[in-house]
């Protein structure tokens, strides 16, 4: 396919401040969906736990989930491109762990990059794996994996120091050689600061518009999960309440006898 999404494509839209879209997927139908409608890069995050496998937060998610998830994103889609996010303790301990499961989403799942939270030694790990041939995406500011350190999903780099950090973490990552970072729940003006003081694509989230691309949650921008929905999502359509209605419909026919109905039987 020639509009095949790569990382050379992706740095060259900074460069002509074209916006970078990306979306997670976690399974076969979304992936196409989401490649089919022009979607630049599919996030296997491990915001799977969360949303598809009903965790409290992201820490119990294992590689071997992520691997099964990125497999079925993988076969889904043919123009994008799909990152597969490290879970929490797959990249922590060593150098040759970190590898070693990173080389799994590519090798076994088919991903063509890996995405890693900032903790300490990211750079390294960073850059080792980028020696191996495996594209590093980074992500910085408020890091889910980082909840219990944190207190929570809490807003990061509102203090001067915090702001400091947050742009010498990315500066680290892009010279370990990440092509590109994720910027989280942090004030638009530090997210607009590191943008412009970088080479590589920033990819927002609760980072305001000024990044060079912007990533939802699938489910959030479509209205799939219950109650009230960040600040930082925009609800594109109401879902649940849509599959609750279709839900009650069908109950009621097959209650009341009207379906199936004679077009939907065999004669
Ligand atoms: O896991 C995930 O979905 C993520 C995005 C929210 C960036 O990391």
């Amino acid at each position: 396919m020639t509009d095949k999404i790569t990382i050379p494509k992706l740095l060259e839209k900074k460069q002509r401040a074209e916006k970078i879209t990306m979306l997670t997927a976690y399974d076969y139908p979304t992936a196409q969906v989401l490649d089919q409608a022009g979607i630049d890069i599919l996030l296997v995050g491990d915001s799977l736990g969360m949303v598809i496998l009903g965790y409290e937060n992201t820490l119990p998610v294992t590689m071997e989930e992520m691997i099964h998830h990125t497999k079925a994103v993988c076969l889904g889609r043919q123009r994008a491109l799909v990152v597969g996010d490290m879970p929490f303790m797959s990249f922590h301990l060593s150098i040759t762990e970190t590898v070693r499961n990173a080389g799994r989403f590519i090798k076994e799942a088919g991903a063509e990059a890996v995405k890693l939270e900032w903790i300490a030694g990211a750079a390294d790990k960073t850059r080792a794996l980028v020696d191996a041939g495996i594209p590093v995406m980074g992500h910085v500011g408020l890091t889910p994996q980082m909840i219990h350190r944190m207190g929570g999903f809490k807003v990061q780099g509102r203090a001067a120091d915090e702001r400091q950090r947050l742009l010498e973490e990315a500066r680290r990552l892009e010279e370990a050689g990440a092509f590109a970072i994720v910027l989280e729940g942090i004030p638009a003006e530090v997210a607009r600061e590191i943008t412009h003081n970088i080479g590589i694509p920033t990819i927002g989230i609760g980072a305001g518009p000024d990044c060079d691309g912007q990533v939802l949650v699938t489910h959030d921008l479509l209205g799939l999960n219950p109650g009230k929905p960040p600040k930082f999502v925009r609800e594109y359509a109401q879902l649940r309440q849509q599959i609750t209605d279709a839900i009650d419909h069908f109950k009621h026919d097959v209650e009341l006898g009207e379906f199936p109905s004679e077009e939907y039987w065999y004669k």
